[in-house]
């Protein structure tokens, strides 16, 4: 494929250029995390102040009255509610503009790339990236970055607070829990959570792929009498998801389990210890008493990390899918600074293309059309006569030779104008799901009812678009498959007609039509013929009865054929 990115970046890179896109919204982040912290610490703060007011009980000096210290657990109450709300808000303010920052961002990578790069066999991962990468993503900005810095925060205040009012034995007890809960268990557990996620992910998306692909086929199984093994082999899958889903939600069980384990045995420790310091009257009991309450209720915001790292692997594969794309080169560079066209002629010379390096589609092309002439191309099934057109339109960069519209190169032609100035009725023409006349408009979206209905007219199709339910304004997608491939093509030939461009190219425009059908349109077509350039690719012989002159491409060049 060209323009094909094969750098893999490492998990650090991965992490920093996804910082980089968050742009502005960093600092919500950075108010999220600190409100995060600090309402865990109010959190906290409340049965600290709690242990203070028994420590003070107990004969501890304390230079707080009970008052103040009632006051002090009741304020770090009402501070974690409101400071809680903030960072809620502040995260799902960050993950909804986040979701839209995205998807702008990848749409706007793929107006660049287009149409090349939809036509590429890389359309199926196009999907995937703006459904379930991009939520990927926002998890891991809206509920990985922030936990990772809030555990940070907590640990480092806590092992600090812990040392300064009661022991730093305590402290050191404290951190040794953070990093093994947070850093070394994960590390742990992570390979085999890792591979059950794949196993279960891998599982998912084929079952889906099968499910589906066996429902848009369902035509052609009930035709070949398919149907038995096809639901047994859906039903095979779905066993084989259950199991894999039971291995994974295993695992997960066993690590949150194996974290929950790790706690109260760090609680156990930290009494322990200070039970030990008190025995040993290095610690006084009222600060024994501070010292563990704080320890008991640090391990929040570390539990939070512990159960990350089975989403990284994954946030990963997507930061790097979307950071390909987002990189990625377009195949055609839009030109911005050349010249508009002008009416005239196409002239061609000597072109080439290949659509990878490796084989040419177009060896030695040479041709022209003059204005007023109706072009026809033939060849066979796959000689290029669709990617010829496509050319013509600079959906892709031909590699050598000319393509000149009335004596300017085309690649010196602007985007806009080019497109704006020459029109392709594609062999496959897709109707959005919106009403008929909408899908109409979008050739020429102030066109009056009676333009709409000429170009209808020259199409064939006006007599059918009024025997719908509602005329023009049918809704395509209520009408199902109900649009025969004959339907769909003269409504994307009625677009064409609509545009009014000086250049049409039609592909296949009959290939679908009964001949009465095709006698019309080609009647319209030749009734154009004069205020415009044609170009009709065609297999069928009374479609290209109204050629003036005929081209056949064979094995990448064109001849023009004598005729009469
Ligand atoms: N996007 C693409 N990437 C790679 N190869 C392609 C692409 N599109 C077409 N091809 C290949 O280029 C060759 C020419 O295809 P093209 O669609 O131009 O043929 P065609 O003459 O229009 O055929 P048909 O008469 O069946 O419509 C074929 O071998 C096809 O497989
Ligand atoms: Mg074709």
């Amino acid at each position: 494929m060209r323009n094909k990115q094969t750098l893999r970046r490492s998990g650090a890179v991965i992490m920093a250029s996804l910082i980089v896109i968050l742009g502005s919204l960093g600092y919500i982040m950075i108010l999220a995390v600190i409100n995060g912290t600090v309402g865990f610490l109010c959190a906290m703060g409340v049965t600290f102040f709690g242990a203070v007011g028994i420590a003070k009980a107990i004969g501890e000096t304390v230079f707080l009255s009970y008052d103040g210290i009632i006051a002090l657990a009741v304020g770090c109450g009402v501070l974690r509610g409101i400071l809680r709300y903030i960072e809620q808000y502040s995260n799902h303010y960050i993950a909804f503009r986040l979701l839209a920052v995205l998807r702008d961002k990848i749409f706007g990578a793929l107006r660049r790339l287009c149409p090349a790069k939809l036509e590429s066999k890389q359309k199926g991962s196009i999907i995937a990236m703006i459904t379930s990468d991009i939520e990927t993503l926002e998890v891991f900005y809206a509920h990985t970055i922030s936990p990772v810095c809030i555990a940070v925060l907590v640990s480092l205040t806590v092992f600090m607070v812990i040392g300064l009012v009661s022991s730093w034995y305590l402290s050191l007890v404290a951190l040794a829990g953070f990093l093994t809960i947070g850093i070394i268990s994960p590390l742990i557990f992570s390979g085999k959570l890792k591979a059950s996620g794949v196993s279960y992910r891998k599982e998912f998306a084929e079952c889906n792929a099968y499910f589906l692909d066996s429902i848009k086929g369902i035509q052609e199984i009930v035709l070949s009498g398919g149907g038995e093994k096809r639901e047994n082999e859906v039903n095979a899958r779905s066993d084989r998801l259950l199991y894999e889903t039971k291995l994974m939600k295993r695992d997960i069980t066993k690590s949150g389990a194996a974290t929950e384990l790790l706690v109260s045995v760090f609680i156990i420790i930290a009494l322990a210890v200070g039970i030990f310091l008190v025995m040993g009257d290095m610690l006084s009991v009222g600060k024994m008493i501070m010292g563990t309450v704080l320890v008991f209720g640090s391990f929040g915001p570390v539990i939070a990390v512990s159960a990350l790292p089975g989403n990284l692997t994954q946030t990963f594969a997507s930061g790097d899918r979307v950071l390909n794309l987002l990189s990625e080169k377009p195949a055609v560079s839009p030109v911005e600074n050349g010249e508009n066209m002008t009416p005239g002629d196409i002239i061609v010379n000597n072109l080439e293309f290949s659509y990878d390096d490796n084989t040419k589609v177009l060896k030695d092309i040479s041709m022209y059309a003059k204005k007023g002439e109706i072009i026809g191309i033939v060849g066979k099934s796959g000689c290029g006569k669709s990617t010829f057109l496509k050319l013509l339109l600079r959906f892709w960069q031909k590699d050598k030779g000319d393509i000149l519209y009335s004596g300017t190169d085309i690649d010196k032609i602007n985007t806009d104008s080019l497109l704006e100035h020459v029109t392709m009725v594609s062999q496959v023409t897709y109707l959005f799901d919106e009403t008929i006349e909408d899908n109409l408009r979008i050739a020429k979206p102030d066109a009056t009812m009676e333009e709409l209905e000429n170009a209808c007219k020259m199409a064939s199709v006006h007599d059918f678009i009024l025997s719908l339910p509602c005329g023009y304004k049918t809704k395509t997608g209520t009408l199902g498959d109900r649009l025969s491939a004959g339907e769909r093509q003269r409504i994307g030939l009625a677009r064409a007609f609509l545009m009014g461009s000086e250049w049409i190219l039609l592909d296949e425009p009959t290939s679908n039509v009964d001949s009465i059908n095709e006698g019309i349109i080609l009647r319209s077509i030749s009734e154009q013929k004069n205020k415009r350039n044609i170009i009709l690719v065609s297999h069928r012989e009374s479609t290209m009865a109204i050629a003036d002159r005929i081209y056949c491409v064979e094995e990448g060049r064109m001849y023009e054929q004598n005729r009469k």
